[in-house]
């Protein structure tokens, strides 16, 4: 996705925006100096050392090391991916992304869409409140024991009895009518004769994570089939894609300390009416990996909950083993069995709150379910049992990124069954860039990146050293790269220079450097600069000096002898 969006148009963004507006109104910040302080949002502090820099575009924190730029923040703050947090700043910023620049179709432009699909909700609403069948809606939600406080936050409506409400009221032309129709509103008959999807149902809006109506669910007031509806897929509602409440828990705030995932609309609104505004429901799809994205996005704890019974049981298993590869270190996953014929909704009305909370402390471990589902059929005081368990495991274990989870499930199984479970070599995953805290060392070349990262105009000097050019020290492409971007646009910031490459592991190599001090007064950047040049030149000839004194010099070209020769010399004159 990223690669779409042409890296001209971001830089051209991020000089556009000042990420001092982008943050002040959402932490507010102080002025100190050049630079702007606040208490770190990203964790918890009572002295300020989160700091905005709007000459470098860039804020960090030097309590936590969290850093990055307009960008970075939206996605760290407001849980946007890239391509929103970039369409957010363009909104704001009065720009228009740009459509994938050549290759790949451009992207539709869906905002008629989603303002059909929020009148659409208004005017179920409205119903709820006005059409002359109101009542039976409103007793049942009354007999469903949910408050009109309920009702009003998360927005349910009423679908009246009748197969035209809908149409008569907002499909006015051809042009709403299909509008309408591409939201999964209406339907064709096989007579060609249109009709309004959802009828005599209460109404359950579905939000995007940006809170915008994608579609709704709609529940019979009585018994009957289907017991549920939902919108169709359309171009905004793909269901393995969006959770429903997930919109009301990011902004309710409680949902940043743990989520619990239930399986319908009503569990999510009775929780919520007992005051926990933390779940969201999958609707009627197992768990899918874009789900665990948007939950891990906002919470380290994700509480599934699941009915007792086998369809539960089995459901949660399928949970589990989607959740394996999601299991970065620092998440956790648990898993809640409710008594068979409950659901949260049930339970929570039954119970109360406190009862209902103490099963949520009790809720199985991903590793105690994990190891009781595997070992549920196997007699593990044999031999055999215990291979078995091991095979089973292993290749279950081995889904989990590298952490203590992944350890601790290893040690786990050999304890389990007495088995060396030897760790296997993997690779490191990579430390997202608010984990690394320990400064990098110095090098000549880390240097000029650093420089450079925090005045781009030093590209421009006139009178920069040139030999390093043919240095082969392990990022000098990324520093050629980057100065002659410099050049070609010098009015770029460093944010900008940071947020255009799509490679992560140079994005936060970057963020990195440029959050290191700078020990030199702004004047004295022109020549640390030159100098961490001309010691990268140098740096380069001495190695050219001892690969070519490391071979007997019979061995050595004329050319090679000769550019010994020199070496030697300007050695000498240097010392
Ligand atoms: P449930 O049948 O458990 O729903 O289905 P519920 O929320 O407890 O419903 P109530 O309490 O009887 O009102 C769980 C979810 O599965 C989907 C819906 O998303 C529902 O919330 N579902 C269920 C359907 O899509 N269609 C159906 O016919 C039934
Ligand atoms: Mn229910």
């Amino acid at each position: 996705m990223a690669g779409l969006i042409p890296p001209e148009f971001i830089d051209q963004l991020l000089s556009r925006i000042d990420i001092v507006e982008v943050i002040d109104p959402r932490v507010p910040l102080k002025k100190a100096g050049r630079e702007f302080h606040a208490c770190c949002p990203f964790h918890t502090e009572k002295t300020p050392s989160f700091t905005v820099s709007p000459q470098k575009q860039f804020y960090h924190c030097f309590g936590c090391g969290v850093h990055g730029t307009a960008i970075g923040f939206l996605m760290e703050y407001d849980h946007l991916n890239f391509v929103e947090a970039i369409e957010e700043l363009a909104n704001s910023a009065g720009m228009e992304v740009p459509k994938g620049a050549g290759g790949g179709k451009p992207a539709e432009d869906h905002s008629p869409l989603y303002q059909v699909l929020q009148q659409v909700s208004d005017y179920f609403q409205q119903q709820l409140r006005q059409h002359p069948d109101a009542g039976m809606a409103a007793d049942y939600l009354k007999q469903r024991g949910l408050s009109g406080g309920i009702a009003a936050e998360f927005n349910l409506g009423f679908a009246p009895p009748g197969w035209n409400h809908l149409i008569n009221a907002l499909g006015r032309d051809q042009n709403s009518l299909q509008l309408l129709h591409k939201a999964g509103l209406i339907s064709t008959s096989e007579s060609g004769k249109e009709y309004d999807r959802f009828r005599e149902r209460i109404i359950f809006p579905i939000k995007d994570t940006r809170g915008r109506v994608v579609g709704f669910g709609g529940r019979l007031l009585g018994d009957g089939k289907p017991k549920y509806l939902n919108s169709p897929e359309t171009p905004l509602f793909h269901k393995g894609q969006i959770l429903y409440g997930l919109h009301e828990v990011r902004h309710g705030g409680s949902g940043k300390l743990q989520i619990m995932v239930v399986e319908g609309y009503m569990d999510v609104a009775a929780l919520a009416q007992f005051g926990l505004h933390n779940s969201v429901a999958t609707l009627g799809t197992a768990t899918t990996q874009r789900h665990l994205e948007l939950l891990y996005r906002t919470t380290p704890k994700v509480v599934f909950c699941f009915d007792g019974d086998r369809a539960g049981r089995k459901a949660a298993w399928k949970a589990l083993q989607t959740t394996l590869q999601a299991m970065k270190p620092g998440r956790e996953a648990r898993f809640l069995f409710l008594p068979d014929g409950e659901d949260p909704d049930t339970l929570i009305r039954k119970e109360g709150k406190e009862q209902f909370l103490r099963r949520i402390d009790k809720a199985l471990s991903l590793s105690e379910f994990l190891f009781q589902h595997l070992s549920a059929d196997i007699d593990t005081t044999s031999l055999d049992g215990r291979a078995r368990l091991a095979d089973l495991a292993r290749p279950l274990i081995e889904q989990v990124p590298a952490g203590s989870l992944h350890d601790l499930l290893l040690q786990q199984l050999s304890n389990l069954t007495g088995l060396e479970t030897r760790q296997q070599p993997r690779r490191q995953p990579r430390q997202s860039a608010s984990q690394t805290r320990t400064p990098l060392q110095r090098s000549p070349l880390r240097d000029a990146l650093r420089l450079l990262l925090e005045d781009p105009q030093l590209a421009s000097l006139e009178n920069l050293p040139s030999n390093w050019r043919q240095s082969q020290a392990k990022g000098i492409e990324l520093f050629t790269n980057l100065l002659d971007l410099c050049r070609s646009s010098p009015s770029i910031t460093s944010a900008a220079l940071i947020e255009r490459w799509p490679d992560e592991n140079i994005k936060s190599h970057l963020a990195k450097l440029s959050t290191q001090a700078i020990f030199a007064p702004a004047e004295g950047l022109q020549a640390e600069f030159i100098g961490a040049l001309r010691l990268l030149g140098e740096q380069h000839k001495q190695q050219q000096l001892h690969s070519l004194l490391q071979q007997p010099l019979n061995a050595l070209s004329e050319e090679q002898k000769s550019q010994l020769k020199q070496l030697y010399n300007e050695r000498k004159n240097n010392n």
